[in-house]
C-alpha cells in the first residue's frame, strides 16, 4: 500500500509520469486539475467557482479543493494507494492532507522554467482521457493515441497564462519542497533525462522506498 504524491512546477511532467506509474504500480492517479477541469466542462457548482482562478492561472481555493481530496481518497479504488497529481499545492493543503491518509513518498519532479514554457506552449490534451502530447512527438498527428478524440490546447497553456501559474508555483507550492524533504519523504528527479529514463528511475525510487 502506498500512498504518493507527485510535486512540481506546471508542465513538469507530473501528469504524463503518474499515469505510467499509476498503471505499472495498479493504484488511481489523482489529478485535481483534471477533476477540476471536468467540473467546469459540467458547470457543476465547484465548477463553477474554479473557473474564473484556473483561467487567470491563479490556484482554486483550498477550501474547494481540499473538499474534493477528501471525498476522492475515501473511494474503494484508493484502499491500495494513490497517487496525488497537482495536490497539494500549498501548506495548508499539506496539512490537511497529513490528517486525511499518510503518505508514503513525494516525487519532486524539478525542471528549470525555460523548459517548462516551451513544454506547455507545445502540449495538447485530449479531453476525453485527458492524455498529454507535446506537438514536437506527435509529427502531425492530431488525434489522441488512447481514444482517436481530437487533441485541443488547454486555455490556460497560453504564454501569458503559463508566465502566472509559474509565479504562483514558486510562490505557494515550492515551500513543499522543504516541508516534505523535513519530513524524509521527497526524492527529487532531474528534468534532464527523457520521459522514459524519468518513469523508470520514479519507479527505482518508489520501489527503494516501499
Ligand atoms: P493542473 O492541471 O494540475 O496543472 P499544472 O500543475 O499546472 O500541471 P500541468 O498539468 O500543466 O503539468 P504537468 O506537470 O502535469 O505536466 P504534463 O505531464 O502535462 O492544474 C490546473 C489548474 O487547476 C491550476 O492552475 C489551478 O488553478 C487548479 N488546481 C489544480 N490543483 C489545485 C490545487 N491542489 N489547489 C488549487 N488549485 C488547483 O507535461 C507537460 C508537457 O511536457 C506535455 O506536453 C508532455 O508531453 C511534455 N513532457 C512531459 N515530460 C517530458 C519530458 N521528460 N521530456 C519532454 N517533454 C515532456
Amino acid at each position: 500500500m502506498m500512498n504518493i504524491i507527485f510535486l512540481g512546477p506546471p508542465g513538469a511532467g507530473k501528469g504524463t509520469q503518474s499515469q505510467i506509474v499509476s498503471q505499472r504500480l495498479s493504484i488511481p492517479q489523482i489529478s485535481t486539475g483534471d477533476m477540476l477541469r471536468a467540473a467546469v466542462s459540467q458547470k457543476t457548482p465547484t465548477g463553477l467557482k474554479a473557473k474564473a482562478y484556473m483561467d487567470a492561472g491563479e490556484l482554486v481555493p483550498d477550501e474547494i479543493i481540499i473538499d474534493l481530496v477528501r471525498e476522492r481518497v475515501d473511494e474503494d479504488d484508493c484502499r491500495n494507494g494513490f497517487i496525488l497529481d497537482g495536490f497539494p499545492r500549498t501548506v495548508a493543503q499539506a496539512r490537511a492532507l497529513g490528517q486525511l491518509r499518510p503518505i508514503h513518498a513525494v516525487i519532486n519532479l524539478d525542471v528549470p522554467d525555460e523548459v517548462l514554457v516551451k513544454r506547455l506552449s507545445g502540449r495538447r490534451v485530449c479531453p476525453v482521457c485527458g492524455a498529454p502530447y507535446h506537438v514536437d512527438r506527435l509529427k502531425g498527428a492530431t488525434t489522441c493515441q488512447v481514444d482517436g478524440t481530437p487533441l485541443v490546447q488547454r486555455a490556460d497553456d497560453r504564454a501569458e497564462t503559463v508566465l502566472s501559474r509559474l509565479k504562483v508555483y514558486h510562490e505557494k507550492t515550492a515551500p513543499l519542497v522543504a516541508y516534505y524533504e523535513e519530513q524524509g519523504l521527497l526524492r527529487s528527479i532531474g528534468g534532464g533525462l527523457s520521459l522514459e529514463e524519468i518513469s523508470e528511475e520514479i519507479l527505482k525510487t518508489l520501489e527503494a522506498m516501499a
